[in-house]
């Protein structure tokens, strides 16, 4: 596979352009339409003070006013045009720039959807957001404005260029030489105040951050009585956006007169030297206002080329971070030649499975289960033990680091995700519901199940009891702008989700967790009719559930230690009676 062997080092300036010029590849006709633009801009705007030099030699020095009005409204013709095609051109590239803008952040999207879980626990959520939006603005700012201006002003200098030494080159040299300046400190001002409101931009994101967490952890804060160290914290966020921002001020500041006072020094020497020209006679009047008047009109196109290269660098860097990701983060990878799941029920086989998290030790170290058509198995263990990490493996949230795991004897490595995920269904330790009515988040995986079907499931998954009491029964709106469930609710709501999806292998981490004894007793019971015919893998840290299982394994030390039903485990002496024994007399 070619897409590991991608270096995010080789992401320099010319293949970072070469991938930011294919996006924009749809957009050649705008493109072109852009530049033309310019060029026409650029043509009209040295004619004006071509005119203005022929309007001084030709009327007013030789005080002739039948030729002002004509001559006026010449001029007023051609900055029209000007206008107009200024007016296009900002349209037909802005809209580049937002669609290629567009056009990464879907990119980015897609590959986000795909990425496997461990890119997203490694990955601070700040940074895979932003990535997505602030990052993107200054390819938006240089493809969108940057090019087209940039050819602009370099088509402007040429063209003023040529027509100031032709005038007359010495004093074209005299006046020409610090010009180059206003570009040089217009690029020295990017480079300093850029960096400076990207950090503001960070801080502020750091003070969202700070506020947001402090926000979502409000009940932690106040029970605890941390309101003050989260005040001081929120003041020391706030405190580095202020400091920063003045900072930036301060550049701005110091570099802004200077943008302005340069090119006074080069009308100045225009003043000086053209002056005398003009006073020997060596110059006319009309050309004597062409140099002032085309110095003037080269002020901007030098600091638009001076920002322009800081837009481009910062531009080029964050595309390269973006395309680092979309290129260098490989998404789990789907089977070449994908094999179907046989239909009916599935079998579940690990062959000595190892895992381990990239950061952390090996947590599993070579398990080796069979589990039969429609069998229910209860995986057990400590905290810590490993049941969530063997449980993620079949729906390839991660991959075995050694070993296989097969689903109907086919390794999940070999069938297509959708696929995969369709037979497996998942209810996770920390199930999240949607903020959507409680009839969506039950059909999220199965939008078009039959509502007697739901309804089967939310009376074996004991959602039916609660639901009904709801405001608006199942069209109540859930989460943040709705009804907020109870940690037990919540867990029902997802396994009924689960048995909704209709699929044929049901893997529950720890479902009834949060649930009281009463209603779990009530619920397995419930459960069994409801998953027959499925194989289903139950992690749990309670005999109750334990009990409706046909099987019971026990992970410990990354291997299963024991394995067979749970009344003969319980009234033998190894790791199960000890996690179970409590309970057992506590009852
Ligand atoms: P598990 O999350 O598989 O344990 O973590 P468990 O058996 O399900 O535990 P409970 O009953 O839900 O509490 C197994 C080991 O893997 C590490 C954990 O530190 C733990 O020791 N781990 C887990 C990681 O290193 N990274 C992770 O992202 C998750
Ligand atoms: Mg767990």
């Amino acid at each position: 596979m070619s897409r590991n062997r991608f270096d995010p080092a080789d992401l320099t300036l010319w293949p970072t352009m070469r991938r930011l010029l294919r996006l924009w590849r749809g957009e050649w006709r705008l493109a072109a339409f852009g530049f033309v633009c310019a060029l026409a801009f650029t043509g009209l705007s040295l004619t004006i003070p071509k005119l203005i030099q022929y309007v001084i030699d030709d009327a007013v020095v030789p005080r002739d006013r039948g030729k002002l009005l004509p001559y006026l409204a010449l001029i007023l013709l051609v900055a029209s045009a000007r206008f107009f095609v200024n007016y296009v051109r900002r349209f037909a590239t802005a809209r580049i720039g937002i669609r290629v803008e567009a056009r990464m952040r879907e990119l980015l999207y897609d590959a986000y959807l795909r990425y496997p879980r461990a890119f997203y626990d490694h990955h601070p959520t700040g940074q895979v957001l932003s990535r997505a939006t602030n990052d993107l603005y200054p390819i938006r700012y240089f493809i969108g404005w940057g090019l087209v201006q940039g050819a602009q002003s370099a088509m402007m200098i040429v063209g003023a260029a040529v027509i100031l030494v032709a005038v007359s080159p010495p004093l074209a040299l005299a006046s020409g030489v610090a010009m180059p300046f206003v570009g040089l400190l217009a690029y020295a001002f990017a480079r300093r105040v850029h960096p400076l409101s990207r950090e503001v931009q960070e801080r502020k994101g750091d003070l969202t951050e700070a506020t947001g967490e402090a926000v979502v952890g409000m009940e932690m804060v106040q029970a605890f009585g941390r309101e003050d160290d989260v005040q001081t914290r929120f003041g020391g966020h706030a405190g580095s956006v202020r400091d920063v921002s003045v900072q930036q001020a301060d550049v701005e500041a110091r570099f802004l007169p200077g943008l302005i006072f340069v090119p006074t020094l080069a009308i100045a020497t225009v003043l000086l030297v053209g002056g005398r020209q003009v006073a020997r006679g060596e110059m006319t009047s009309g050309e004597f206002a062409l140099f002032i008047t085309l110095l003037l009109q080269l002020v901007w196109p030098l600091e638009a080329l001076g920002w322009i290269t800081n837009v481009g660098q910062r531009a080029v860097a964050s595309a390269g971070r973006s395309f680092a990701w979309l290129e260098g983060i490989p998404a789990l990878p789907e089977p070449e030649n994908p094999r179907r799941l046989p239909d009916g029920p599935l079998d579940v086989r690990f062959e000595s499975v190892h895992a381990r998290y990239p950061t952390g030790g090996t947590v599993l170290k070579g398990v080796d289960l069979a589990i039969e058509r429609g069998q229910i198995v209860a995986v057990c263990g400590s905290t810590g033990a490993g049941k969530t990490t063997l449980l993620n493996l079949l729906p390839r949230f991660y991959d075995a680091t050694e070993g296989r795991v097969l689903v109907g004897g086919v390794d999940v490595r070999d069938v297509r995700l959708a696929d995969l995920r369709s037979a497996v269904g998942l209810v996770t330790q920390r199930p999240i519901l949607f903020s959507v009515p409680l009839r969506e988040n039950l059909t999220a995986a199965r939008p078009d199940a039959p509502w007697h079907e739901v309804l089967a499931a939310c009376h074996a998954a004991g959602v039916s009891g609660f639901a009904e009491e709801l405001p608006d029964g199942y069209d109540t709106l859930i989460g943040e702008r709705g009804v907020n469930l109870s940690g037990g609710q919540r867990q029902r709501v997802a396994l009924a989700r689960a048995l909704v999806a209709g699929a044929r292998v049901l893997v529950l981490d720890d479902p009834m967790s949060a649930v009281d004894t009463q209603t779990e007793r009530l619920l397995v019971d419930n459960l069994r009719p409801a998953v027959e015919g499925k194989t289903v893998l139950i992690a749990t840290q309670r005999l109750s559930t334990v009990e409706v299982a046909d099987r019971a394994v026990v992970l410990d030390g990354g291997r299963i230690v024991q394995d067979g039903r749970p009344g003969d485990l319980l009234a033998g002496d190894g790791l199960f009676s000890k996690l179970f024994g409590d309970e057992v007399v506590a009852a």
